[in-house]
């Protein structure tokens, strides 16, 4: 990750620039995804009685506050971080079976082929986290949201800090970070933009935080885009 400070503020542009090698490691932290499960849950959803796909699980970050909200989780992840997720690659693995839903924050360069995926093996919908910067792109455009746009782009209102094998409370961040939601049933073929509002600070709980950092080894680790 390289970090730049701007001049006029104190927050930390983080450019999530990974090497193609890498995994992305950049976990979520569990308040943002309380938020798209509330929302889920505004808009009737009726998410207690589903079953939701994790399939980037890594340390769990996303697992356990979907599991506050959905009925059962499943995770994986293509890389055992040691938290018990099964090793899967989602991407080149043909066997997921049909889940209600899938949510996730999705390794940046395979984000546009985890949506794929994930709107495949889902049969309510999909929710993915990414960088605003996602929605731009000519080949993107062309080959996803041209044919698939999301129903909806959630964008935050306060800033959602990540970091790299971590997830820490005082992340400041310049990075904007949106959900991306697909519901299967929307066929107005339109995005509708809607904000998150401000809930980081009721949504958060201490015990979110791990006291440790990650090992070196783990945040490091990376050489398994090679196989794509
Ligand atoms: C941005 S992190 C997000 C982790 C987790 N979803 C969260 O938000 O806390 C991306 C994760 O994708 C995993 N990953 C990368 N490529 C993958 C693949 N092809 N199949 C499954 N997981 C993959 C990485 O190991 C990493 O844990």
């Amino acid at each position: 990750m390289k970090e730049v400070k701007t001049n006029r503020s104190n927050a930390v542009v983080q450019k999530r620039v990974e090497p193609k090698i890498s995994l992305d490691d950049f976990p979520t932290p569990p308040w943002a995804t309380r938020s798209v499960c509330e929302w889920l849950e505004q808009k009737g959803i009726d998410i207690a009685n589903m079953k939701v796909r994790e399939p980037a699980a890594n340390r769990g970050h996303m697992v356990k506050p979907l599991s506050e909200y959905f009925r059962e989780v499943e995770g994986s992840d293509i890389h055992d971080y040691g938290y018990g997720f099964p090793v899967r690659n989602f991407v080149t693995e043909e066997d997921f079976s049909e889940v209600d839903f899938t949510i996730t924050n999705p390794p940046f360069i395979l984000a546009k082929d985890f949506v794929e995926k994930a709107l495949r093996t889902s049969k309510i919908g999909v929710a993915v986290i990414v960088r605003l910067a996602f929605i731009e792109g000519k080949d993107r455009y062309n080959n996803l949201f041209k044919e698939k746009p999301p129903s909806y782009l959630l964008q935050y209102v306060e800033r959602v800090g990540m970091c790299k094998g971590t997830i820490k409370k005082d992340v400041s961040t310049a990075t904007a970070y949106c959900w991306l939601v697909w519901l299967k049933d929307d066929d107005s073929g339109e995005c509708k933009i809607n904000w998150i509002e401000p809930c980081r600070e009721r949504l958060e709980r201490d015990d979110d935080y791990p006291p440790e950092t990650v090992s070196p080894e783990i945040s490091n680790y990376g050489n398994l885009f090679e196989e794509l």
